[in-house]
C-alpha cells in the first residue's frame, strides 16, 4: 500500500514523441522499472514524463526536437507530438496533464493542458505535479565548469520556488545589458549614460541578492536533511555554496548587501569594460559537493561515489518538495543503478521503498534490479524490429494494489 502522500502517474500516453510512435501504458507500481537495450527509448520515456510539468524536461530540449523524426536526418520532418499523463494525487483525486505541439501551430510551441484546459502559468502546474531526476549527463557535473553546477542548483531552487527562474532571468538580462553598454562605451571611446548603468546595476543588485538568498536557503535545508540521515545508507553529501554575495547575506541584511553590490559594480565599470564581463556577482557562484563521511570534495571521489552523492542530493531534494507541497515528486532515475555496487544499489532500493514517492528506474540489464523482484512493476522496451514497444516484464511480480 503506497503511503498517502505519493503522487502517482497511473497512465502515460505518447504520440510521435521522439522514438515512440504511439504508446499507452498503465502504471500500477510505486517503483517502475524500464529495461531494454541501448536505443530502446528508455530515456525518451523518462523525458516525456519530465515534460508533464513546468520546465523543459530532463534533457532541456527544445520543443521542436521532440517530435518523431521521419524521412531521414536530412530533409526529414519532425511530426507534431503529444505526451499525456493521468495522475492520482495524494487525496486520491485523478487529473490529466497533457503537453505537445499544437496540430496546426509552430513546432517550437508547446502547449500544456490540465484536465483539457490550457494552462497559462507554468507555476500553477508546480502545485499539482513535480519530478526530480538523475541522468547520466549529470555525472559530468563535477568535472564541468561552475556554470553547470549553478544551473543544477538553480533547478533545485526553482522546483521549490517557481519565481526563482524569473529572478535569475532578470539578473542575467540586466547584466547582459550592462556588459553591452560598457563594451559600447569602450569601443566608441565615450562615456556611457551613468544613470542608465546605475539603473541596470540596481536591478542586478535586487535580483542578485534575492537569487543568492534563495540558493543559500536551499543549500542550508538540503544540508540539514542530509545531516539528519534522510539518505539512509547512502554516504551523505555536504554542499557548500561558494558565493561572496550569499556569504554576505549571512552577515548583513539584504538591503545592505544590495547597497554594497551597487557600490562595487559602480566602482568596477572600467575594469569590467576592459574584461568584457562583469567580474563579480552571484553569476560567478559555485556549488561544491563534499563526500561527508570521507570529508573529500566530490571531484576527488570515484565515479560510483560521485553517483551516490548525487543520489543523496536528489533524495534530499525530493524530501524537501514533499515537505513543502504535501506530496512527493516523481523520481526519474535514468541508469542510476548501473553505476552503483551491490551494497549501494541495495541502499538505493531501500531508500526508494521508504520514500513515499513513485520512482521510475531504467537500465539495460534487468538482472541488477533483482532485489526489487516482487516490489517493482517492470517493463521491457524494445527497439529495432518493433520500435516503440513497451511490454510488461512478467519475470517481475506486479505489486499488490497501491
Ligand atoms: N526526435 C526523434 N525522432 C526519432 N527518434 C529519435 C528522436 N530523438 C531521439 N531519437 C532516438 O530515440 C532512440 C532511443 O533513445 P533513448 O535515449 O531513449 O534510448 P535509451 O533506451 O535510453 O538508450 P541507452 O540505453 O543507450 O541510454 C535513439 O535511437 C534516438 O536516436
Ligand atoms: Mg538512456
Amino acid at each position: 500500500m503506497a503511503p498517502a502522500s505519493a503522487l502517482l502517474l497511473t497512465r502515460l500516453m505518447l504520440q510521435d514523441f521522439r522514438s515512440w510512435p504511439s504508446l499507452t501504458v498503465p502504471f500500477s507500481g510505486r517503483i517502475v522499472l524500464v529495461t531494454g537495450p541501448n536505443g530502446a527509448g528508455k530515456t525518451n520515456l523518462l523525458e516525456a514524463i519530465s515534460l508533464l510539468g513546468p520546465g523543459r524536461g530532463l534533457r532541456g530540449a527544445r520543443t521542436a526536437e521532440l517530435g518523431r523524426q521521419v524521412g531521414g536526418a536530412t530533409g526529414g520532418v519532425a511530426l507534431p507530438w503529444a505526451a499525456a499523463g493521468r495522475f492520482r494525487d495524494p487525496f486520491g483525486q485523478e487529473f490529466d496533464l497533457g503537453t505537445g505541439t499544437p496540430e496546426d501551430g509552430p513546432p517550437e510551441r508547446r502547449i500544456l493542458r490540465l484536465d483539457g484546459a490550457p494552462v497559462r502559468a507554468q507555476s500553477l502546474l508546480a502545485e499539482r505535479v513535480a519530478a526530480v531526476w538523475l541522468t547520466p549527463q549529470m555525472d559530468r557535473l563535477f568535472q564541468d565548469g561552475a556554470g553547470d553546477r549553478r544551473r543544477f542548483l538553480d533547478r533545485l531552487v526553482w522546483a521549490l520556488e517557481p519565481h526563482h527562474a524569473r529572478e535569475v532571468a532578470a539578473y542575467d538580462q540586466a547584466m547582459a545589458q550592462r556588459n553591452r553598454l560598457l563594451a559600447q562605451e569602450r569601443r566608441e571611446g565615450m562615456r556611457a549614460d551613468a544613470a542608465w548603468l546605475a539603473g541596470l546595476e540596481d536591478a542586478m543588485a535586487r535580483h542578485g541578492a534575492a537569487l543568492a538568498a534563495a540558493r543559500r536557503g536551499l543549500v542550508a535545508r538540503l544540508n540539514a536533511l542530509m545531516a539528519e540521515g534522510v539518505t539512509g545508507a547512502f554516504p551523505s553529501a555536504r554542499l557548500t555554496l561558494q558565493c561572496p554575495v550569499a556569504a554576505a547575506l549571512a552577515e548583513a541584511p539584504a538591503l545592505a548587501v544590495e547597497e554594497r553590490l551597487r557600490a562595487d559594480w559602480a566602482a568596477s565599470r572600467g575594469r569590467d569594460a576592459a574584461a568584457g564581463a562583469t567580474l563579480i556577482g552571484p553569476h560567478r557562484a559555485d556549488l561544491v559537493f563534499t563526500h561527508a563521511p570521507k570529508d573529500l570534495p566530490a571531484a576527488l571521489c570515484s565515479t560510483g561515489e560521485q553517483k551516490a552523492l548525487l543520489v543523496a542530493v536528489v533524495l534530499a531534494h525530493a524530501g524537501l518538495i514533499a515537505a513543502a507541497r504535501g506530496f512527493a515528486p516523481l523520481l526519474l532515475l535514468d541508469e542510476v543503478a548501473a553505476h552503483l555496487d551491490a551494497t549501494r544499489r541495495e541502499a538505493l532500493f531501500a531508500a526508494l521503498a521508504e520514500l513515499p514517492a513513485q520512482a521510475f528506474l531504467t537500465g539495460t540489464d534487468a538482472g541488477i534490479f533483482a532485489p526489487l523482484r516482487g516490489l517493482a512493476e517492470a517493463f521491457r522496451a524494445s527497439p529495432g524490429a518493433s520500435p516503440g514497444q513497451l511490454v510488461a516484464d512478467m519475470d517481475f511480480v506486479v505489486p499488490d494494489a497501491l
